[in-house]
């Protein structure tokens, strides 16, 4: 069944109704049998007619795709972009994150809930505006920042300027960002979000690095610092292999190396145990086997080290000599706690105290 031969359920129809056209064509850009990856734009899509994911917005994206509202569910609750209920006009986003706050982005934000008298993730009562906390919004360089319908909206925020920037907003006086788009509205935002041009005059900006991002090469320049051989206008070339492919060479000389040395060590091994079998062959020759003589020399030597090995302590009574201790900290430790010699841990003695009431 292609997405027009949907016959939507009551919930989804009146999306379905405005969207059907856009929906396909979003699908259409993943390949046959590829469509439930059409999810993330057509969450945005939902996005632009009711500014969040409804759960009417979950029954189009699963009725549309074929997948179950809990698939929807799912990712649409793990991305913040996708917001669970009604959002103001405009998102104001001011990054709190390590650099952001470290510059101010907390007082920015403090002032910004006071001032609109909403926290987190809430909208105000003429829902013009919804306030958020944001992690890093990419911009380090101009710390602290604030967005607006995730255009950057403030450099180097201060509270006043912040403060400033709402007010515009909510009174609709115009307001000109530092650098990038014009400001949109949240649901505008979300036909760009859903990988449509946005026809709107100045919708999509762009322009220059500015000092703060060029802040680090102007200072190579100025005290002549440089990447010995770089060449800048080196070209990019798409011929070169990548990582992988380079270290499939590196990866197949080392597993020949380490074959050679294996089938060596293995060569080596089998002529020692010949020359053992013809040395045992020689020697006894014409001689009565003793008991113990038809055993493999490292047997022996194994045993000589270890005689008890065959007769173990059945009595519990053997004393046992622990290891000498490797350095000082050992040596202190193993002073400490004596061994029980009676399977019990080391500085366990409850058993002889026990015998000797
Ligand atoms: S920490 Fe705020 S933009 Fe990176």
């Amino acid at each position: 069944m292609t997405a027009t031969q949907v016959e939507f359920s009551p919930a989804a129809a009146p999306l379905a109704e405005k969207l059907l056209d856009q929906a396909n064509e979003i699908i259409a850009r993943y390949p046959e049998g590829r469509s439930r990856s059409a999810l993330l734009p057509l969450l945005h899509l939902v996005q632009t007619v009711e500014g969040h994911v409804s759960p009417n917005g979950v029954a189009f994206c699963a009725e549309i795709l074929g997948i179950n509202k809990a698939q929807v569910g799912a990712v649409a609750t793990f991305y913040t972009m996708y917001k669970r209920r009604p959002t103001g006009e405009y998102l104001v986003s001011v990054c709190t994150n390590t650099l952001c706050n470290t510059l101010g982005g907390q007082e920015v934000y403090d002032q910004l809930s006071e001032v609109l008298g909403v926290g987190h993730d809430e909208t105000t009562a003429d829902g013009r505006i919804t306030l958020e906390h944001a992690e890093c919004l990419a911009a380090c360089d101009y710390a602290p920042v604030v967005t607006v319908n995730y255009d950057f909206a403030l450099d180097e925020a201060t509270p006043e300027a912040a403060v400033g920037l709402v007010e515009k907003l909510r009174d609709g006086r115009p307001y000109t960002p530092a650098r990038g788009a014009r400001i949109c509205s949240l649901k505008e935002m979300q036909i760009q979000l859903a990988g449509f041009a946005d026809p709107r005059e100045g919708a999509v900006g762009d322009g220059r690095a500015g000092a703060p991002t060029l802040r680090g090469v102007t200072l190579a320049q100025q005290h002549g610092i440089a990447v010995p051989d770089f060449n800048p206008d080196t070209p990019i070339t798409k011929t070169k292999p990548s990582p992988r492919e380079e270290n499939k060479g590196k990866v197949a000389t080392v597993v020949e190396k380490a074959t050679g040395a294996v089938k060596a060590a293995a060569a080596k091994v089998e002529e020692k145990v010949e020359a053992r079998r013809t040395a045992k062959t020689s020697e006894k020759a014409g001689e009565p086997t003793k008991p113990g003589d038809a055993k493999d020399p490292e047997v022996r030597t194994a045993e000589q080290r270890n005689p008890d090995a065959s007769s173990p302590d059945k009595t519990g009574d053997a004393k046992v000599t622990p290891p000498a201790p490797s350095n000082p900290a050992e040596a202190a430790g193993a002073s400490a706690n004596e061994p029980a010699g009676d399977g019990k841990p080391a500085g366990d003695t409850a058993r002889g105290s026990e015998e000797a009431k």
